[in-house]
């Protein structure tokens, strides 16, 4: 297969004692939206398998699609969804506030800097900034608006041209480590950029969450690791990096905002050890939580199919709400097309037109709610912003339409 490959080992500790916990089937890239021109052509299909490491713990995908493939054409945009926004001018004041204050004009490296949006906000704090994007679209996107984004996937080497005159003061990586492959030349980079006195700021989506609420549509090609705190510790130990602290977030479902500087630079915080010890209880070093996740997620879908097929029955027309990549894992693990849901709202102008991959269910305007009530049903697949979303979807909640919520489990609200 053209722009696959398997690979045998872990991606942190190198261990071949690697164990099939779900299978996903064959699917599409998540975030590959076709045009109508491409209805009628064969879709790329690849494997899409969750594999734990015996060793290092460590819960990651195998199954690897070029990235050139996954991310030539990347369609999210930070700005375009506004509680990320939000999150991103209070991130930029409290590291600002922790670790800058009495910096004279800091550097500012962002890996995976999307359209700018983080940087801007450290931008108008003070500081010097450097993007990162592999993305064209959107490193073209910040550059226009005046934030220096190179464009280009991040690496050791690259990390050398950085740095010409100083250290960066804070290196920050939000929802973008997952996506790396080779995380050993992305540790050598961040130990070059961070040098002996920065700060290394990162975010990832939680594992222990991934498996408590079932989100097992966060899995897709682009997303190689599922991390938890106990393959990073490991990781950090091979690069003479330490965690010293770890905050939850509540976006994107649940995420940890992780904090790693060369060891003994920092005191480490009470709440590492917090981690370790809830891991510890769960048994995270088992596979049998695994076990029982996958066959939690396999009840899931057919109590999904079940709600929908229902629905159907009564004669309710059903339309998706959101096409976010999580919603097209989810339909084509489920065999959802657009027998069932008629269309899909989005917001994102570039999604409009285009159609979901492997389901081929038509993206639309977010006004085609307007024509709809009275016993509709909105499947949310965007279900990381659902109070915001029903908040804002008042009107046709009292026109009668409702929300089927998905995960953990398929609700009508
Ligand atoms: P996103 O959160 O980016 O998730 P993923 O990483 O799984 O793609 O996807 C959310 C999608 O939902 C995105 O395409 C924007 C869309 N959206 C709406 O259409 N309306 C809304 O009110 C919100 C908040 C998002
Ligand atoms: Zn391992």
């Amino acid at each position: 297969m053209a722009n696959y490959n398997l690979i045998k080992k872990c991606r942190v500790c190198s261990s071949e004692n690697l164990h099939l916990i779900l299978d996903l089937g064959t699917q599409p890239p998540a975030n590959s939206l076709i045009t109508s021109s491409e209805l009628s052509l064969p879709e790329s299909k690849f494997p899409l398998r969750l594999f734990w490491c015996n060793d290092c713990f460590l819960v990651q995908l195998l199954d690897i699609v070029s990235k050139e493939h996954l991310f030539k054409h990347y369609f999210y945009m930070t700005s375009a969804s506004t509680p990320i926004v939000e999150h991103f001018r209070k991130y930029a004041k409290d590291i600002f506030e922790e670790f800058l204050i009495d910096q004279e004009n800091p550097l500012i490296v962002e890996i995976g800097s999307n359209d700018g949006s983080l940087l801007l906000e450290f931008k108008k704090l003070g500081s010097s900034i450097m993007g990162i994007e592999p993305a064209s679209n959107l490193a073209k996107l910040a550059n226009d608006s005046g934030i220096s984004t190179m464009n280009n996937f991040f690496s050791s080497d690259l990390a050398k041209n950085i740095i010409q005159s100083k250290n960066a003061s804070v290196v920050v990586a939000n929802n973008v480590i997952g996506h790396i492959e080779n995380l050993h030349d992305l540790m050598k980079g961040i130990q070059i950029l961070i040098g002996e006195k920065g700060v290394f700021i990162f975010e990832v989506p939680y594992l222990v969450d991934l498996i408590k609420k079932l989100e097992f549509d966060t899995i897709y090609h682009e997303h190689l690791s599922y991390f938890s705190i106990l393959p990073l510790l490991h990781l950090m130990k091979i690069f003479g990096l330490e965690i010293f602290d770890i905050k939850k977030q509540s976006v994107h479902g649940g995420t940890l905002r992780i904090f790693v500087s060369k060891e003994n630079n920092f005191t480490v915080k009470e709440s590492v050890q917090t981690f370790v010890q809830l891991e510890n209880n769960l048994k995270l070093n088992k596979i049998e939580i695994y076990e029982k996740f996958s066959k939690q997620v396999k009840d899931l879908k057919h109590k999904i199919l079940n709600s929908l097929k229902d629905l159907k029955k009564e004669n309710k027309s059903l339309f998706g709400y959101g096409a976010s990549a999580k919603g097209n894992v989810l339909l084509n693990y489920c065999n959802i097309d657009a027998s069932i849901l008629d269309f899909i709202i989005d917001t994102t102008p570039i999604k409009q037109g285009k159609f979901t991959p492997g389901t081929h269910i038509p993206i639309f305007i977010p006004e085609k709610i307007n024509d709809k009530g009275n016993g509709d049903v909105a499947f949310l697949l965007a279900w990381n912003y659902e109070d915001q979303i029903l908040d804002k979807e008042q009107n046709f909640r009292s026109r009668g339409g409702k929300f089927l919520i998905p995960i953990p489990e398929p609700i009508l609200k």
